[in-house]
């Protein structure tokens, strides 16, 4: 089945959407290519993914473009992979401007190499004026990292304001994380068959619906996001209630 836009009710989308794009280095095997032949495709999909969720009302798109982990892959490929987004940072700054969308990244960022920081800093502060859509990249991320660092923080400024901790809430862990500036991802996507989470928004997730598609990232289109997107409205989001109690208005 294709799914189109007719597919997806747009009164019910959720506001922020999650992506592992996960697939590209068995995409290139495929294509007898070496592993970041499969990277550079996939940032056609980042394209396509980040234009269609802006163009249906999406508010806030959070791709996972590096872990943690993936430091323990061979040098050459992340060389490679930390090239390719100083690259793709520069030249998409224009679309994104043009398409009114604000760039922002969430990790570790300062064990990056200072070029791709640099890359990073220079798209954020110029698209920070943009409204439509907030594009966020997960780069050196980890959730645990994230609810560790939430963790320091909160330590500090309660050491500082004299706070007890036993005084300390989820809403005041919240104000931490990274993400503290948007709502939780009601969807997140995995592409390639996978059925993990790898350590993304651990914390974020508690209550998000969890799709996983069986295509490699580098063939994931606008059709591939309807279809995740149809999947999540025909879901029954009950936060611990009984079905029935959903039925009653
Ligand atoms: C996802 O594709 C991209 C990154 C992790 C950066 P992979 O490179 O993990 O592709 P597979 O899983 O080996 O096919
Ligand atoms: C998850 O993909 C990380 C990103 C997509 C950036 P991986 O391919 O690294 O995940 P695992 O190691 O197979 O769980
Ligand atoms: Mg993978």
């Amino acid at each position: 089945m294709i799914y189109t836009e007719e597919h997806i009710d747009t009164g019910n989308l959720p506001e922020h959407v999650a992506i592992i794009m996960d697939g590209n280095g068995r995409w290139a095997k495929l294509h007898n290519q070496p592993r970041i032949f499969g990277h550079r495709n996939g940032v056609k999909a980042v394209r396509e993914a980040t234009e269609h969720s802006a163009r249906l009302g999406i508010k806030y798109l959070t791709l996972y473009a590096f872990s943690t982990e993936n430091w323990n892959r061979p040098k050459l490929e992340v060389n490679a992979l930390m090239s390719l987004l100083v690259e793709t940072t520069a030249k998409e700054v224009k679309t994104l401007n043009k398409n009114n969308i604000r760039l922002q990244a969430i990790g570790d960022l300062e064990k990056l190499p200072s070029r791709t920081r640099k890359a990073l800093q220079d798209g954020i502060d110029r698209t920070a004026h943009n409204e439509r859509m907030t594009l966020t990249l997960a780069l050196n991320y980890s959730g645990r990292w994230d609810i560790m660092q939430a963790g320091r923080s909160l330590m500090e400024e309660a050491e500082r304001t004299g706070k007890d901790f036993s005084e300390i809430n989820e809403e005041d862990w919240q104000r931490h994380m990274s993400t503290s500036k948007m709502p939780d991802p009601e969807l997140l996507i995995r592409t390639s068959g996978e059925n993990r989470i790898s350590n993304f928004l651990l914390w974020q997730m508690a209550y998000t619906e969890l799709v996983f598609l069986d295509i490699l990232w580098p063939d994931f289109t606008k059709e591939s996001l309807y279809e995740a997107l149809y999947i999540y409205q025909h879901r029954e989001r009950r936060f611990g209630k009984t079905s029935d109690q959903l039925r009653v208005t």
